[in-house]
C-alpha cells in the first residue's frame, strides 16, 4: 500500500518536471515573426546552425542515427528525404533534443527550403 503510494508520488513528480521544463523551452511560433525578405543559402546561414546545434552528435566518425551534417549535400538531403526540418520544429521530439531551437532559427531554415536549398 505505501509502495503505491511512494510511485503516485514519483510519477506525479515526474510529470510536474516534465511540464516545467516544456513551459520554459521557447517554442515560439515563427508565423509572428516579421517575413525574412533576403535570401538563404547554406553558406549565409545554414552551415553556422548546423556546427552550432547539431555537429557534436551529427557529425564525426560516429554520427548519430548515421546523420553526418557537415556538409552542404549531407545537409540539403537530410532536408529533402529524412525529416530534418520536421524535427527542428517539432516540440515533442525535437532536435536538438534539449529543445526547439529559437523561432529566429527556424525562420531561417524554413527559408531555406522555400529558396530552393542553396548552397551559396
Ligand atoms: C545531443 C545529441 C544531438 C544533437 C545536438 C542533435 N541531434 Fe539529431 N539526433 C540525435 C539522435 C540520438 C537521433 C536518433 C534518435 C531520434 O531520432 O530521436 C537523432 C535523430 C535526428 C534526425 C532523424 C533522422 C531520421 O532520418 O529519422 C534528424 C533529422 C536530426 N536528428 C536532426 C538534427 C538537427 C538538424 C540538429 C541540430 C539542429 C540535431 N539533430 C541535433 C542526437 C542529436
Amino acid at each position: 500500500m505505501k509502495k503505491t503510494i511512494l510511485y503516485t508520488a514519483v510519477i506525479a513528480m515526474v510529470f510536474a518536471l516534465n511540464s516545467c521544463t516544456t513551459a520554459i523551452i521557447d517554442e515560439g511560433d515563427t508565423s509572428t515573426l516579421p517575413p525574412l525578405n533576403r535570401t538563404v543559402t547554406y553558406k549565409s546561414d545554414v552551415e553556422a546552425i548546423m556546427f552550432n546545434n547539431c555537429i557534436t552528435c551529427h557529425g564525426g566518425s560516429a554520427p548519430s542515427d548515421g546523420l553526418d551534417l557537415s556538409t552542404f549535400q549531407n545537409t540539403k538531403l537530410a532536408a529533402q528525404q529524412r525529416n530534418l526540418i520536421q524535427r527542428m520544429n517539432d516540440a515533442t521530439n525535437p532536435m536538438p533534443q534539449q529543445g526547439v531551437l529559437s523561432p529566429q532559427i527556424r525562420q531561417i531554415m524554413d527559408k531555406w527550403v522555400t529558396d530552393g536549398l542553396l548552397e551559396q
